[in-house]
C-alpha cells in the first residue's frame, strides 16, 4: 500500500513525462497536463495547462489535490533555450514557481526535473554538491529555479538527470527516434564530438523517478546519471553497433561547425553527472552504456514501452 495516493505529472504530454504516466498509472492515481499537444493515456486523467496561467494551475491543483506533483514541462533543448530564452524562463522557472508556491499550499512534494547545464561543463562527473555555474540559457533557467526551490521549500525534490534515450510518443520525435528513422532508412547522420554526458536510458530514469515518488524523500538534490561519459556521436555509434546498423552513416560534426556549450578555453565540454549518493543511499545502480542499451532493447522485447500502442493520438 502507497502512501501517496494521487499524482500530478505537469507536462504530461511530453518524452519523460508519458513515460512516467504509464509507469504510474496502475498503481496510483494519475493526472497529467498537456499545453500545445493533446494525448490520450488509458487511465491517466489529461487536462490542458499553461504554466504561466496562474488562476487556472491554482484551480487544477486544488481541484486534483495531488500528494505529489512532479515537474517534467519544458523542453530540454539548448538550442531552443538559447533562440528564446524568455520562453525558455516562462515554463522552467517563472511557471514552475507557480506550481510550487501552489504545491506548498496543500503540503504536498513537488519533484522537479532539472539537467547538468546547471554545470559548466569545464570538469564532468558533477557531485550534487558541486558549484553550479551555468553558460547557457536552459542552465540559468534551471538554476533559477533550483535555488528558488531551495531558498523556500522544504517539500521539493530537485533530480538532475543526464540526457534521455528512448522512444516518444509519437507527437514529437526524441533523439532517439532520430537516429533510429536515419539508420533504418540508411541515412546519414551528423552528431556531435565535443560534448560528454552520461546518457541514461528512459526506463531507469522512469525507475528512479518512481522511487522517488514512493520514498516520501524530501529536500534533496539527487543525480541521475550513467557509468559511461560519451559524446553523442560516441553515443550513435554504439546504439548502431549494438542493433546492428551500419556505423558509417554516423558522422561526426566538424568542430568548425559545431560550438562547444562550455565558453572556457577548451573546446571539450564535459556535463557528466556523479550518481554515487543514489547508489549508495537508495541502492539505485547506475548503468554503463552498454547496460543501458541492453535496458533500452529489453524494453523493445518485453513490450514494456509501447507508446505507440498504449497513447490514443487524436
Ligand atoms: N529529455 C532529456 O534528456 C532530459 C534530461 C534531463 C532533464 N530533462 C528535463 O525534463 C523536462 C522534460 O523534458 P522532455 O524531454 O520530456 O521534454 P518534451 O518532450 O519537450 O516535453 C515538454 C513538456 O512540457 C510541456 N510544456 C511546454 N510548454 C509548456 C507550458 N507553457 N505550460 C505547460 N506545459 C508546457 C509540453 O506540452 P505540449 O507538448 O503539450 O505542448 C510537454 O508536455 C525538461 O524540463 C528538461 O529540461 C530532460
Amino acid at each position: 500500500m502507497h502512501a501517496t495516493k494521487a499524482v500530478l505529472i505537469i507536462g504530461g504530454s511530453g518524452f519523460i513525462g508519458t513515460h512516467l504516466c504509464q509507469r504510474l498509472r496502475d498503481q496510483y492515481k494519475v493526472f497529467a497536463t498537456y499545453h500545445t499537444r493533446r494525448i490520450e493515456i488509458p487511465g491517466v486523467s489529461m487536462i490542458p495547462m499553461n504554466v504561466t496561467n496562474r488562476n487556472w494551475v491554482k484551480r487544477v491543483i486544488f481541484t486534483t489535490r495531488p500528494d505529489v506533483i512532479v515537474y517534467t514541462a519544458g523542453s530540454g533543448d539548448i538550442r531552443r533555450a538559447e533562440a528564446d530564452p524568455h520562453e525558455a524562463e516562462l515554463v522552467n522557472t517563472t511557471g514552475a514557481s507557480t506550481v510550487s508556491n501552489t504545491a506548498d499550499l496543500l503540503q504536498c512534494r513537488f519533484i522537479y526535473l532539472s539537467n547538468p547545464y546547471v554545470f559548466d561543463g569545464s570538469k564532468g562527473n558533477y557531485h550534487e554538491t558541486d558549484v553550479v555555474l551555468p553558460s547557457t540559457a536552459l542552465g540559468k533557467c534551471k538554476v533559477g529555479m533550483e535555488n528558488f526551490l531551495k531558498g523556500k521549500s522544504l517539500n521539493q525534490v530537485i533530480v538532475r538527470s543526464s540526457p534521455v534515450y528512448g522512444r516518444g510518443n509519437g507527437r514529437k520525435l526524441t533523439f532517439l527516434d532520430s537516429l533510429r528513422i536515419r539508420l533504418d532508412s540508411q541515412q546519414r547522420i551528423e552528431l556531435p564530438t565535443t560534448e560528454f554526458h552520461s546518457f541514461v536510458p528512459i526506463t531507469a530514469l522512469i525507475d528512479f523517478l518512481v522511487r522517488v515518488v514512493d520514498s516520501g524523500i524530501r529536500h534533496k538534490v539527487l543525480h541521475f546519471g550513467g557509468l559511461t561519459k560519451v559524446t553523442p556521436y560516441d553515443f550513435g555509434l554504439a546504439f548502431a553497433k549494438r542493433f546492428g546498423y551500419d556505423p558509417q552513416y554516423v558522422l561526426p560534426i566538424t568542430p568548425k561547425v559545431e560550438r562547444s556549450s562550455y565558453g572556457g578555453e577548451s573546446q571539450f565540454s564535459d556535463f557528466s553527472l556523479n550518481s554515487s549518493f543514489i547508489a549508495q543511499n537508495m541502492k539505485v545502480q547506475p548503468l554503463l552504456l552498454e547496460e543501458g542499451l541492453d535496458h533500452f532493447a529489453q524494453s523493445l522485447n518485453t513490450k514494456k514501452i509501447t507508446l505507440a500502442d498504449s497513447v490514443n493520438r487524436r
